[in-house]
């Protein structure tokens, strides 16, 4: 009898999206097969095809289906020839982000042993900061609201308020303090704003100021966004935990992306107070859909953060420790030189990760190394 059974809503999308996803789900499967864990899946359609078909981008009860799930694992939706009569792209991870009210965009920035570092400094090896992009205001507050003027002039206006900007705060300093007791990260956070020129920045970094004060054991600093894109590069290592507004994380993350070998890599998860759901950073990718090349890690990735989220909201040491097992299985699978993506310029197909990442998570064996 499993002791731990959750409910996972699988929404795999378009393109590499569903190939992504069943790797991952290989995996998964490894999980249920080596620890305590049961997984009921639920897949929902949607995507750019799904819209093509049905004239809906999701089912219409598409997101209480989800929502009723324990998480939600999501592929990638969208597909450049297929759009709305306006021209816009369908997007709906961005419905599911606002009606779930996943608040807190969490892109972890890890360098994992064995990928090609594209920075030569020997401490390339060291990066691992985590990027909470606040999701639900900052520059995108506008979207679909700018105004243009007399075809002279386009306005879009940034919103920032006191409460989402403590619940990131409150957000960001937890996950710094459980970093800090799992893996002995400094306890630092750094908010990114622009307080030398915006009053709307500048209300935000007095506010992150007045949260963070209710975690005496956590380090917090800020640093202008400029500064963070150049240091960023220059010395990556020295971050832990950086939160920062919508568009500025938007951006920092897939310069984030590229220090670790590209979006190939990079994991995430959009996180609210009820609800989370957890999805590679990268989109549907046409050009390379239906080839198998897909690199599927950082959808395994964003499963392993899933894992580690039902792991600490059910007090499930079994969940926590499938996650483990699951970043150490890459790490062990890259750095052995057993997989070597096309991304990173090998030939270790979309399905061939899958097995591979499963059949390490199943034997134990990065565990013991
Ligand atoms: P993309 O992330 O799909 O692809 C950008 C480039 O990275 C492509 O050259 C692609 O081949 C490569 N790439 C991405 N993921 C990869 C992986 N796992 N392994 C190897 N190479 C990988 O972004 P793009 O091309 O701008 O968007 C394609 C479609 O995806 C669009 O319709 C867009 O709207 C949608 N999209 C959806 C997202 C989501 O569902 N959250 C996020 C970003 C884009
Ligand atoms: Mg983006």
């Amino acid at each position: 009898m499993k002791s731990n059974v959750f409910g996972i809503a699988v929404m795999p999308g378009d393109g590499i999206g569903i190939e992504v996803m069943e790797a991952a789900q290989t995996v998964l499967d490894a999980v249920e097969a080596r620890f305590s864990l049961g997984f009921k899946f639920e897949t929902i359609p949607g995507g750019a095809h799904f819209y093509k078909e049905t004239g809906k981008v999701l089912p219409t009860d598409g997101i209480s289906r989800a929502s009723k799930n324990d998480a939600i694992l999501f592929g990638a939706m969208g597909w450049p020839d297929i759009r709305y009569p306006d021209g816009t792209e369908i997007a709906p991870q961005l419905d599911l982000r606002e009606q779930l009210d996943l608040y807190a965009g969490v892109r972890p920035i890890r360098s994992i042993p064995g990928v090609p570092a594209i920075l030569a400094h020997p401490r390339t090896k060291e990066i691992d900061f985590v990027i909470i992009r606040e999701s639900t205001e900052g520059m995108f507050a506008s979207r679909g609201k700018g105004e243009i003027i007399d075809d002279k002039e386009a306005r879009d206006t940034q919103v920032i308020t006191r409460n989402a900007t403590e619940r990131l705060t409150e957000f960001s300093c937890r996950l710094a303090r459980r970093r800090r007791d799992q893996k002995g990260t400094p306890g630092r956070v750094t908010l990114v704003d622009k307080a030398n020129v915006f009053r709307s920045f500048a209300f935000m970094r007095k506010v992150f100021y007045q949260a963070a004060a209710k975690f005496p054991d956590i380090e917090a600093r800020h640093h202008y966004v400029d500064a963070m894109a150049h240091d960023l590069v220059m010395r990556p290592w020295d971050f832990d935990v950086v939160p920062m507004e919508n568009l500025f994380g938007d951006i920092l993350s897939d310069l984030g992306a590229g220090l670790i070998g590209g979006m190939g890599f990079a994991p995430s998860a959009d996180i609210g107070d009820e609800h989370a759901l957890f999805q590679p950073s990268h989109g549907s990718a046409p050009d390379i859909a239906g080839k198998g090349i897909a690199n599927p890690t950082a959808m395994i990735l964003s499963t392993a953060m899933m894992l580690d989220w039902l792991g600490e909201r059910s007090g499930s040491s079994d969940t926590r420790a499938a996650a483990l097992a699951i970043e150490k299985s890459i790490d062990l699978a890259y750095g052995s030189g057993r997989i070597r993506s096309y991304d990173a310029g090998g030939t270790t197909g979309t399905v061939e990760i899958g097995k591979i990442v499963a059949e390490a998570v199943r034997s134990g064996e990065a565990d013991r190394s």
